[in-house]
């Protein structure tokens, strides 16, 4: 008898795949053949890059468990790659002028969020078509490195890496793969939605120098992905070729 599991299309699950790393890599994986749905919270834009994919969009803020669970219940039983990519920088205050709602925000969207999707799809990604489900956390090289003003961020994405390492640690033994992606400056609606809104402030941070794009970072995780199931890809630092520090970029007049 044929195995079914063969013939059935891979299943990956995307967060944050209204736009930017998240929309490319929906976009990748599906010209690859596999059968995508994603999640965030603005679903109009998520439904576009849906029908840009053959995508199922589903509406899903991974601030809220209730809304976590939702999402979750609409997934097919079997999943093969969660791509936890929901999240962002929100401000660039100081500790000492901390923005408590900002703070909240970002560990509840990265770190709380990134466990709450994670926790909820554990026995899909266990029941994963291929045999072997697969975990891709997108961190940041803020997760290895700190800047003045980056503090709520940065620790978000240290933590990003601690649940990384813990996943890792305590699936051992089971059929699951964990990789995490650290991407440094992307040009995406990340620096949009850091500083609200303000575009002029947004292109400053890439003015002069040339940004990674989304599909830079979506092609790492698909490579990461397409890797023999008895691989672990654990992790990929990716920068510009002008970015050698979190805060050290090179930029031409
Ligand atoms: N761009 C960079 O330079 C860079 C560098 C390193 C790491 N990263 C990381 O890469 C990831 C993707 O960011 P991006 O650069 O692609 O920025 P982006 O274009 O702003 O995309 C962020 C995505 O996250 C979603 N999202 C945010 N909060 C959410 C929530 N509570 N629930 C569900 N979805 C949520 C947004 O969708 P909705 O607003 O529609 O919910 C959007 O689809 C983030 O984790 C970011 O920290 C980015």
């Amino acid at each position: 008898m044929a195995d079914s599991r063969k013939s059935s299309p891979k299943v990956a699950v995307i967060t944050g795949a209204s736009s930017g790393i998240g929309a490319a890599t929906a976009q990748m994986l599906a010209a690859q053949g596999y059968a995508v749905w994603l999640g965030a919270r603005r679903l109009d834009r998520l439904q576009e890059v849906a029908k840009s994919c053959d995508g199922r969009a589903l509406v899903l803020d991974v601030t809220d468990s209730a809304s976590v669970a939702a999402f979750a219940g609409q997934l097919p039983a079997g999943v093969d790659v969660l791509v936890n990519n929901a999240g962002g920088a929100l401000g660039l205050e100081s500790i000492a002028a901390m923005d408590e709602a900002h703070w909240l925000e970002m560990f509840q969207s990265n770190v709380l969020g990134l466990a709450r999707v994670t926790r909820a799809l554990y026995p899909r990604l266990l029941a994963a078509p291929s045999g072997v489900g697969h975990v891709v956390n997108i961190g940041s090289v803020a997760g290895h490195e700190t800047y003045p003003g980056g503090g709520g961020y940065t620790a978000c994405k240290h933590a990003v890496r601690a649940l990384t390492e813990t996943m890792r640690l305590e699936w051992l033994g089971q059929p699951l793969r964990v990789t995490e992606i650290d991407p440094g400056l992307a040009d995406t609606e990340f620096s949009l939605v850091r500083f609200a809104g303000d575009a002029g402030r947004a292109a400053q941070v890439y003015a002069g120098m040339t940004p990674l794009t989304a599909t830079d970072i979506a092609d790492a995780i698909l490579w990461a992905v397409t890797r023999p199931a008895h691989v672990n890809i654990d992790e990929i630092i990716i920068k510009p070729r002008d970015q050698a520090r979190v805060d050290k970029v090179f930029r031409r007049p």
